[in-house]
């Protein structure tokens, strides 16, 4: 298969490659990212020598270059995104562009190519606050934040292409994803980081809203099963199964480095704050796949991995990093200040 993998210098993308590389030789693989605060083309540097790969530096949305580049290959898989609730609730514009226009973008150059597949990267947040049971592809979709609902839109448009063109559509809504490569703003790189230099670890509201954390290596198999094995048209959800508050993940965290319980700071919540997501993932598992990696060890791991790769995080906690992080995190008491 010859690929193009949009976004794929992030970190489940670079997974998603790596993976790519190694355990199908015969395939080709053209990366085209933008190269954002969150991309990181050393990511790539493991494959980086490898014949059958190629980086292309570029953004979704420039509809020349994605035509030329969608010319020569039978497959798309898109992780392109911005991809931060935080982010999102600052400022949703950029979320519009790239995860919507630019999903369009790439669908439009594969309209015209007549790609085989086209697999859009999505997320279980699509499905909003799930307050019991667990979202399955048929359920509707309620997303809650500018993050989620760009994501929601990119997703509309794959479905418009789907029933209007006979595109040859897969969508994947993976759960939380955790591990190395990860950018230190999401929970756990920014919690491990955090400890390690002694920092508090901020923790929204009452640590209670909880995630299903996916190790990366097991989320970017089940978008490659998908991808190969899956059913044109079809939705598949990537979920480990578990249920992880913030406050768990921040003492497993501590834990695991050995740290005080009293690096821990409830700070005031995030806006319109999911309480819970939690997908079933039966359709992807009706096609022999399943998560690999227990969370503790997973997250053991991960730690080990953050603490053996400083050269690769401490440049990115600099300037623009701290500078969202004052505006971002706001301490308890500025809710009682204004009578939230
Ligand atoms: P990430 O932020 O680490 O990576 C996104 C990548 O896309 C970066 O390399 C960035 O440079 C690139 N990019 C951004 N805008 C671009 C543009 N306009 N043109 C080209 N490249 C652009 O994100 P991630 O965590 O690896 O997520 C990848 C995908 O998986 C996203 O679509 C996200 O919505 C989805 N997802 C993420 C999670 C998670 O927990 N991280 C869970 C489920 C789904
Ligand atoms: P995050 O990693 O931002 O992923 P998402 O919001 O896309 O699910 O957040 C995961 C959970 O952790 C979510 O409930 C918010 C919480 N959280 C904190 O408590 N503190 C933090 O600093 C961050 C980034 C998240």
């Amino acid at each position: 298969m010859r690929l193009l993998v949009s976004g794929g210098a992030g970190f489940i993308g670079s997974e998603f490659v790596r993976q790519t590389i190694s355990n199908h030789p015969e395939d080709r693989v053209v990366v085209l990212d933008k190269l954002t605060y969150a991309g990181n083309v050393r990511n790539l540097d493991p494959v980086a020598q490898s014949a059958n790969y190629r980086f292309v530096e570029g953004d979704i949305c420039d509809g020349t270059l994605v035509a030329e580049l969608v010319r020569d290959v039978d497959a798309i898989v898109n992780f392109a995104a911005e991809s931060h609730v935080d982010r999102s609730l600052e400022a949703p514009g950029q979320f519009i562009q790239t995860d919507v226009f630019g999903t369009y973008v790439l669908l439009e150059a594969a309209r015209a190519s007549g790609v085989e597949r086209f697999l859009q990267v999505s997320t279980d947040e699509v499905y909003g606050d799930v307050e019991e049971g667990s979202s399955t592809e048929h359920d509707p979709l309620r997303p809650r934040s500018p993050y989620s609902a760009s994501k929601a839109g990119g997703e509309m448009m794959v479905w418009a292409y789907r029933a209007s063109y006979s595109l040859p559509v897969i969508t994947t809504r993976g759960s939380n994803t955790y591990g190395p490569y990860q950018y230190p703003e999401k929970i756990i790189p920014l919690f491990i980081t955090n400890a390690i230099d002694d920092q508090l670890l901020p923790i929204y509201g009452d640590g209670s809203a909880v995630r299903d954390y996916i190790h990366v290596a097991d989320h970017a198999r089940g978008i490659d099963t998908a991808l190969r094995q899956g059913t044109a048209g079809q939705d598949y959800n990537v979920g480990y199964g578990g249920a992880t508050s913030g406050g768990e993940v921040a003492d497993l965290v501590l834990g695991a480095l050995d740290k005080p319980a009293s690096l821990k700071q409830h700070v005031r919540d995030r806006l319109g704050h999911d309480r819970r997501y939690s997908v079933n993932s039966d359709r992807l598992r009706g096609l022999g796949w399943r998560p690999l990696v227990p969370l503790d060890h997973g997250l053991r791991e991960t730690v080990q991995w953050y603490r053996e790769n400083e050269q690769w995080w401490r440049p990115l906690k600099s300037g623009e990093f701290w500078e969202f992080y004052r505006r971002n995190y706001k301490p308890l008491q500025a809710d009682a200040a204004q009578g939230l």
